[in-house]
């Protein structure tokens, strides 16, 4: 596996590899990975005849009070883990590498970026759409993964390369979960002991949606009165959002259909959790 640590570097090996018309896929990190990133790498080894993964922890998604600065970071064991996942070159550039000090261009996708994690994070999917455009632009991948557990950052990536015609497949790739259910998250090591036990709140909610779900229950708004009363349950528990919206539009809709999401975002201490599950595609059951 390689290590490119810098444009030059990536561009030279990306250069090889479609001289030799062979397909690559990408997998974007922020690094510290786990068996969620892991997941992404093995559908990428799975159906590209390369793999690159990026281990970038992107400054332009944070907003100025969150948490860039102590956002966990461990490149030796990302690299094992790369490793053993059959990814052949790692991206792993500096923060200046990639925005020059009068950096000034942003790709912004409007109307899904406003809503749910857009209302406390306005800045957020900005970042994110700017660092996967250069991405594009670097590596040139047929196909780009993606996880579920970030639904709309899934979304808003769709609508990007739907609506600037970037040449490249976006595959979603389900959520990994703990087997007691908490949703895998590099952001699961802020939680103490208390909280982590605190945190399978969300999947208890999770489950109580899906089951109403398959009961039959199609009303939004009894939905959320019940997924609210389950997270209600658990005083360490701050909602900030659970809201069922379109699965492309990222809108809020009155009747849950299928493609649509129920998302939520939870505070457990200072830690910001977030899950979902969409209808008809859910591989947990309530337990
Ligand atoms: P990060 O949080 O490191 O996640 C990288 C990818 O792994 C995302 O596509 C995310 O959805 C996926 N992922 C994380 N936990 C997962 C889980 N439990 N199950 C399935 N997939 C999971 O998301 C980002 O980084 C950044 O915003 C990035 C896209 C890299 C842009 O900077």
């Amino acid at each position: 596996m390689k290590v490119a640590v810098n444009e030059q570097q990536l561009r030279a090996e990306i250069k090889k590899w479609k001289e030799e018309g062979l397909t690559i896929g990408l997998c974007p990190t922020m690094g510290f990975l786990h068996e969620g990133h892991a997941s992404l790498m093995e559908a990428s080894a799975a159906s590209c005849d390369r793999t690159v993964a990026s281990v970038f922890v992107n400054p332009t998604q944070f907003g100025p009070n969150e948490d860039l600065e102590s956002y966990p970071r461990d490149f030796e064991a990302d690299c094992r883990l790369l490793e053993s996942k059959g990814v052949d070159l790692v991206f792993h550039p500096e923060p200046s590498d990639m925005y020059e000090d009068d950096f000034c261009t942003y790709v912004d996708v409007d109307v899904l970026s406003k809503t749910l994690c857009g209302e406390s994070r306005p800045i957020h999917f900005r970042g994110v759409c700017t660092v996967i455009t250069k991405f594009l632009n670097l590596v040139k991948p047929d196909r780009i993964f993606f996880g579920k557990k970030d639904a709309q950052q899934l979304a808003v990536v769709r609508r990007m390369v739907r609506d600037l015609n970037f040449d490249v497949e976006v595959v979603g790739c389900p959520i990994v979960r703990e087997p007691d259910g908490l949703a895998k998250s590099s952001r699961n090591t802020y939680l103490n002991d208390k909280e982590r036990q605190a945190a399978l709140i969300l999947y208890k909610s999770i489950c109580l949606g899906i089951e109403l779900v398959e009961a039959g229950e199609r009303n939004s708004e009894v939905l959320k009165a019940g997924m609210l009363d389950k997270l209600a349950e658990e005083p360490m528990a701050d909602v900030e959002y659970v809201e069922v919206v379109d699965g492309s539009s990222m809108q809020p809709v009155e009747t849950f259909k299928e493609g649509d999401l129920v998302a939520m975002a939870v505070r457990i201490g200072t830690t910001r959790l977030i899950d979902n599950f969409t209808a008809g595609e859910n591989d947990i059951k309530a337990g």
